[in-house]
């Protein structure tokens, strides 16, 4: 399913490193979705339920192209989604998500 972009944020309120997550009421969709910061400033989204038990990603540490969840360390690829590393094997969903002017657009369930 496609949908229509949603401005959902504007970058600075995304500090370098973190994440927010954004209320599926807003989204749309079956889980919130968290927008992740990566330590060169691009933005990602991926879907914020860890897929071991239930942490929110958006509340971990964004480096290098991943995310660790904040619950038991696993990483998630910031591009795929894919676990990289146990307790988690399952990937978390990601959302395409476009810079414009500084102002963050989601298109929530469509493949980045
Ligand atoms: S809840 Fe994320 S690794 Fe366990």
């Amino acid at each position: 399913m496609s949908s229509t972009g949603i401005r959902v944020a504007v970058l600075d309120d995304i500090p370098i490193g973190e994440g927010i997550a954004i209320d599926k009421t807003i989204t749309g969709t079956d889980d919130d979705i968290a927008l992740l910061r990566d330590d060169d400033g691009s933005v990602y989204a991926l879907d914020d339920t860890c897929s071991h038990e239930v942490a929110s990603l958006a509340e971990g540490w964004v480096e290098a192209g991943y995310v660790e969840c904040p619950m038991h360390a696993s990483k998630f690829c910031l591009k795929s989604g894919e676990a990289q590393c146990l307790p988690a094997t399952q990937a978390v969903r990601p959302h395409r998500v476009e810079v414009r002017s500084s102002e963050v657009w989601l298109f929530p369930n469509e493949a980045p």
